[in-house]
């Protein structure tokens, strides 16, 4: 299993940006984020810039990186500009290639090409990848590229975006989201008042590089039915499931998704260093079919409490995320974790990650 230094050993870390993030696909962001010609957005993946522009409708990844001198080409988490470095001015197409000669008539301008990055679509979601990759997106994603495509294709609007960034190693981060136990302890005024003790786990599958399970939520309220019913009614809900529960899905090895029939959170982790993991949380209504005032006002009552709920839940993970990440700090190196009955996942999560070290 791994071994407890690679939670916070610089080395490590480095190859795991080479070997993990920056050589598979990984989801950044939704093709309507970029819905303008010159649009732009910067993500931070395996530890280097990538800037992902819209050039007249068709969208491309590149190192944020001007091959003259180094500068940056973009500047700010996303906006409206051509891709132009700010240095010496030097302007770039959708191919790479600079169009203008800001440096004389002498210059090598040829020589000049952007480093392209891999990029393609499942469903909404827009993923890239900085090396080539060893397979095509639909192969990676395997059986859970239709669950993407579904499930990004019956969102309607974001109603919360939030970035928190957690004092702790990314691995712990992301076995914490894989692991039942918790589920009482560290949430007993949140995810325990949903879901049914002990949780019964079902339709479980984990075929790397994906884990994915529902798990049954408590029986329903007269009003919590009726609102059930208003969502079947209103939306267009290809993921809902037939029974009240929570569904869950990790995609590794840094973005989760989870629903209790109703909008959805999608939850993707960036790390920073060793010791420091950012999540971003955006969360989705259920894409309406018929709006009228029923569900207005159904939605206006609603979203605000499932989004607190969203809110509460992952401060409860990110306190214990750091609390873990200390005490891993301060264990004896010799000393291994054990697992229980409810851990199998978090091996499984090991087995992909040291699959992919190798
Ligand atoms: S560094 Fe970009 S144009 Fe000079
Ligand atoms: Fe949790």
């Amino acid at each position: 299993m791994i071994p407890i230094e690679y939670y916070f050993d610089d080395k490590i870390f480095v190859i795991e940006n080479e070997k993990i993030f920056q050589s598979n696909w990984q989801p950044l962001c939704f093709k309507g984020d970029l819905p303008n010609n010159n649009d732009f957005a910067i993500f931070r993946v395996g530890g280097v810039e990538v800037v992902i522009q819209n050039f007249q409708g068709l969208i491309k990844a590149f190192s944020n990186v001007c091959p003259h001198r180094f500068s940056c080409l973009q500047s700010g988490r996303m906006g409206n500009r051509v891709l132009q470095c700010p240095y010496h001015r030097l302007q770039f197409n959708h191919f790479g290639e600079s169009i203008n000669k800001p440096l004389g008539e002498d210059y090598p301008y040829t020589q000049l090409k952007l480093y392209e990055w891999h990029i393609d679509v499942c469903g909404q979601l827009v993923f890239v990848s900085f090396n080539k990759p060893s397979k095509s997106l639909k192969e990676y994603l395997g059986a859970c590229f239709v669950y993407i495509e579904n499930i990004t294709n019956s969102i309607g609007e974001e109603i919360f975006v939030e970035e928190q960034l957690i004092e702790a190693n990314w691995k712990l981060v992301i076995q914490n989201t894989i692991e039942f136990d918790h589920a009482f302890s560290v949430h007993p005024k949140t995810f325990a008042e949903l879901v049914q003790k002990p949780l019964e786990i079902l339709d479980l599958e984990a075929p790397s590089p994906l884990i994915h399970y529902r798990t049954r939520c408590k029986n329903l309220s007269r009003e919590e039915r009726f609102t059930q019913k208003i969502f079947k009614q209103f939306c267009n809900t290809t993921y809902f499931s037939d029974y009240p529960c929570y569904e869950h899905f990790y995609l590794f090895p840094l973005l989760t998704v989870g629903h209790c029939n109703g909008p959805v959170s999608f939850f993707r982790y960036t790390p920073i260093s060793p010791s420091q993991t950012l999540l971003q949380i955006r969360v989705w209504s259920p894409k309406a079919v018929v709006e009228n005032e029923d569900y207005a006002k159904l939605t206006l009552k609603l979203f605000p409490s499932i989004v607190d709920f969203i809110k509460k839940l992952s401060l409860e993970d990110k306190e214990i995320c750091e609390a873990v990440f200390r005490g891993v700090m301060s264990a004896p190196k010799d000393m291994k974790m054990i697992f229980s009955k409810g851990d199998f996942l978090i091996e499984k999560f090991q087995e992909s990650y040291l699959s992919f070290m190798k």
